[in-house]
């Protein structure tokens, strides 16, 4: 009854051709997804426009954006609307990576606006919460998330939140080769979903996508994706290379 997706963040990599091709490549094999299932690609943004001439045609795939202001429009050198985002074709936007909240001091409350301005342009959130590895350490993940949760989303109406997506994606498992366990992606996909629950009751919370993101890889997609709670990936350095990407969407259950 939930979407199943894979998303592919290719964060600040690939030139314009070289992202050409790895959508071209990853087209061509002829991947035919299954009801219900999404792919979603997000380059940095002068490539979005290319990207969604690439892939208009394939049905089930769809394009993002890594980021967006938390502002509607002016006078905000070097930011990108929402606006402008849909007006080139994206579908979905990231938000709230944890590289933008340690990098670029994206709050709860910031990130509560580009929420906003995301729902309000007829785009979809993809919301990143997840832990650093001294919560983890100190066994207090379950609080931490909650709060970015509450802080960011809890102000949306149970309409709005049927187009947010969110990827929990653990920090000490960013780019470090250290995946979250199974069992700990369930664990903590279980307790996102018991809490929209709460907040926004049993449908709501069944109907909530929810993405695992942190060194997913091939050899452990199959892993990840098979927890009932765990409706697919949010991926970073395998969404670089086709064969890589192509393996991991085709373990979606
Ligand atoms: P890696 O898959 O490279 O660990 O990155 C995950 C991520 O941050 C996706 O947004």
């Amino acid at each position: 009854m939930r979407k199943k997706i894979v998303a592919g963040n290719w964060k600040m990599n690939l030139t314009l051709a070289q992202g050409e091709q790895l959508i071209n490549d990853i087209l061509q094999t002829g991947l035919k997804l299954k009801e219900g299932q999404e792919v979603v690609v997000a380059t940095p943004f002068p490539y979005l426009l290319k990207a969604k001439a690439l892939l208009k045609n394939n049905p089930g795939f769809y394009l993002a954006s890594q980021n967006v202001a938390s502002e509607k429009s002016g006078a905000y050198t070097g930011e990108v609307s929402a606006e402008m985002l849909k007006s080139v074709g994206v579908d979905y936007v990231i938000i709230g990576h944890s590289e933008r909240r340690e990098y670029f001091q994206e709050s709860n409350a910031a990130l509560a606006k580009k929420i906003d301005q995301t729902l309000a342009n007829g785009l979809k959130p993809i919301f990143c919460c997840g832990e650093p590895l001294e919560i983890r350490k100190a066994e207090t993940q379950n609080d931490y998330v909650a709060k970015q949760l509450e802080e960011s989303l809890y102000h949306l109406t149970v309409e709005q939140l049927k187009d947010v997506v969110i990827a929990y994606e653990p920090i000490w498992a960013i780019g470090t080769g250290l995946t979250a366990s199974a069992a700990q992606a369930q664990d903590m996909h279980a307790f996102i979903r018991s809490q929209i629950a709460a907040k926004y009751g049993r449908e709501a919370a069944l109907h909530m996508s929810i993405l695992y993101g942190g060194s997913a890889k091939p050899s452990n997609a199959e892993e990840l994706f098979s927890c009932p709670d765990v409706d697919g990936g949010l991926i970073g350095g395998a969404s670089l290379v086709a064969a890589d990407f192509t393996a991991i969407i085709q373990k979606l259950a």
